[in-house]
């Protein structure tokens, strides 16, 4: 089986998990989504970092698949944020959080992933651009959170979903 991991990554941990699953699965073909070129692969792994409740534009493009480029193949995906469970908003009573991000994907999609998975992600303030930092200081304000780093990533959950993949393809 022929595996390609491509994903979005801005300040690196989703790089990082990406790189880590495709090792696991044993294959160097991972791509950030900015660089991609092909489809190669016959099982192609589809992951973004979640900004402002979304995943990356081309992430979803990709999904779409309105080239049908996905359409023989099998798909898994992954989203890499920090808000894990399903969050409500008080002020406009719209859902968040990773089951939502993840049905979004699948949404896309339109067909049942052969398998999926919310990461933990990870929010360093000195590695932000300006915008991100403002953003994050005012959503930290806005919902009462100390203003602090946030490293949840698990290598633990790499596994988890390497080992789910293996044991559907049966390797
Ligand atoms: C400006 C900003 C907005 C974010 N918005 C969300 C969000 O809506 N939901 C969420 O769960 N995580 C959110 N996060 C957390 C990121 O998803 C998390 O930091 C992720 O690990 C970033 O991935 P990257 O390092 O690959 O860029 C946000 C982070 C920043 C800096």
């Amino acid at each position: 089986m022929n595996i390609q991991v491509i994903y979005y990554s801005k300040y690196g941990s989703t790089r990082q998990i990406a790189e880590s699953i495709a090792k696991k699965l044993g294959t160097d073909n991972v791509t950030d989504i900015r660089e991609h070129k092909a489809i190669t692969g016959d099982l192609i792994i589809i992951g973004s970092a979640i900004f402002k409740e979304v995943a990356h534009e081309k992430i979803m493009q990709l999904l779409s698949d309105e080239q049908g480029k996905l359409k023989e193949k099998q798909v898994a995906i992954f989203v890499v944020c920090l808000s894990r469970e399903r969050t409500t908003k008080k002020i406009d009573n719209k859902e968040g959080g990773g089951p939502v991000y993840i049905e979004k994907f699948e949404k896309v999609l339109a067909k049942v992933p052969f398998a999926s998975k919310i990461f933990g992600g990870r929010m360093i303030l000195a590695e932000m651009d300006d915008a991100d930092r403002e953003r994050t200081k005012e959503f930290a304000k806005r919902v009462k959170m100390p203003l602090k780093d946030v490293n949840v990533m698990s290598e633990a959950e790499v596994d988890e979903f390497a080992q789910d993949i293996k044991d559907k393809l049966n390797v």
